[in-house]
């Protein structure tokens, strides 16, 4: 007998499980990216388009900075993220997402895609987004990760200071 009303359950769960697939076709949205982690040092980046369009599309700031554990968790602001992108290689990241057919369609792209160009080189980020930092309070060499300059303010001295 339980196993009779076992069965029966399993055959009316796959049910509404077929139905809900039904009523829920591949034209569901994805689910946004969650990047309220970095945002808590990183508020500046909360409004920024690039960082905006990707969060919406399920593409989080760690999908392209790694997640960055120890970056976030070190209070003094000296640990590298896991991916920073030096100019160079900025082109050859997006690309990998976004194909060259596509980017074709915009005439805007056909210096990049082309090489051949009047003005000096853009990168994607020069046209989409405003995806850097006016003010820099350390920085590290994007390809080498060491420490390259700093300020000397610490994390826990400015939260000292707001006390
Ligand atoms: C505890 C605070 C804190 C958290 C949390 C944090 N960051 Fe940072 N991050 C910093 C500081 C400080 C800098 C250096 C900013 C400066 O120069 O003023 C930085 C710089 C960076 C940079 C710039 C690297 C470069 O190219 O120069 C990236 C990228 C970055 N963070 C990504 C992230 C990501 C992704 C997350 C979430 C996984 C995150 N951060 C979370 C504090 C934090
Ligand atoms: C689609 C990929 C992508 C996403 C998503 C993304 N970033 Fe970036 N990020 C980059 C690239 C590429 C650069 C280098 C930009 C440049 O030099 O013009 C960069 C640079 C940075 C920098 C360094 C800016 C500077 O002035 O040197 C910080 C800080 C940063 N990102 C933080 C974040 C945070 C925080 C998020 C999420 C809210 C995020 N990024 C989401 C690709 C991304
Ligand atoms: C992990 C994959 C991935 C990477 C890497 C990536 N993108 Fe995207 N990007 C997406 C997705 C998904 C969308 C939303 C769907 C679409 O419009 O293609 C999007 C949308 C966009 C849009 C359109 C936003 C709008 O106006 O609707 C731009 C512009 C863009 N990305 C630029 C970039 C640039 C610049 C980089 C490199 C810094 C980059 N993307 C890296 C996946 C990615
Ligand atoms: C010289 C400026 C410039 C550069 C450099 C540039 N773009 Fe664009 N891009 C534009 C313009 C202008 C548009 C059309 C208006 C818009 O959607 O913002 C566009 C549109 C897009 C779109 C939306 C396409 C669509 O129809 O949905 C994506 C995605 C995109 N660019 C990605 C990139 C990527 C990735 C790079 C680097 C490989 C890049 N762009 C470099 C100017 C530029």
């Amino acid at each position: 007998m339980f196993r009779r009303v076992a069965s029966v359950l399993f055959v009316l769960g796959a049910m509404t499980l077929i139905a809900f697939a039904q009523q829920h076709p591949t034209t569901q949205p994805v689910e946004p990216a969650d990047n309220s982690y970095c945002l808590t040092c990183h508020i500046n980046f909360q409004r920024e388009k690039l960082a905006v369009h990707h969060q919406k599309a399920g593409v989080g700031c760690t999908n392209c900075h790694g997640a960055s554990d120890k970056h976030s968790s070190d209070e003094d602001g000296i640990t590298p993220p896991d991916v920073m992108f030096a100019k160079d290689r900025i082109t050859t990241a997006c690309a990998s997402c976004h194909k060259s057919d596509v980017l074709e369609k915009d005439n805007a792209h056909t210096p990049l895609l082309t090489g051949k160009s009047a003005e000096p080189l853009k990168y994607c980020t020069d046209c989409h987004g405003k995806h850097q930092m006016a003010h820099r309070t350390r920085r590290w060499d994007k390809v080498t990760r060491k420490l390259v300059s700093d300020d000397g303010v610490r994390m826990l001295n400015q939260s000292e200071l707001t006390k």
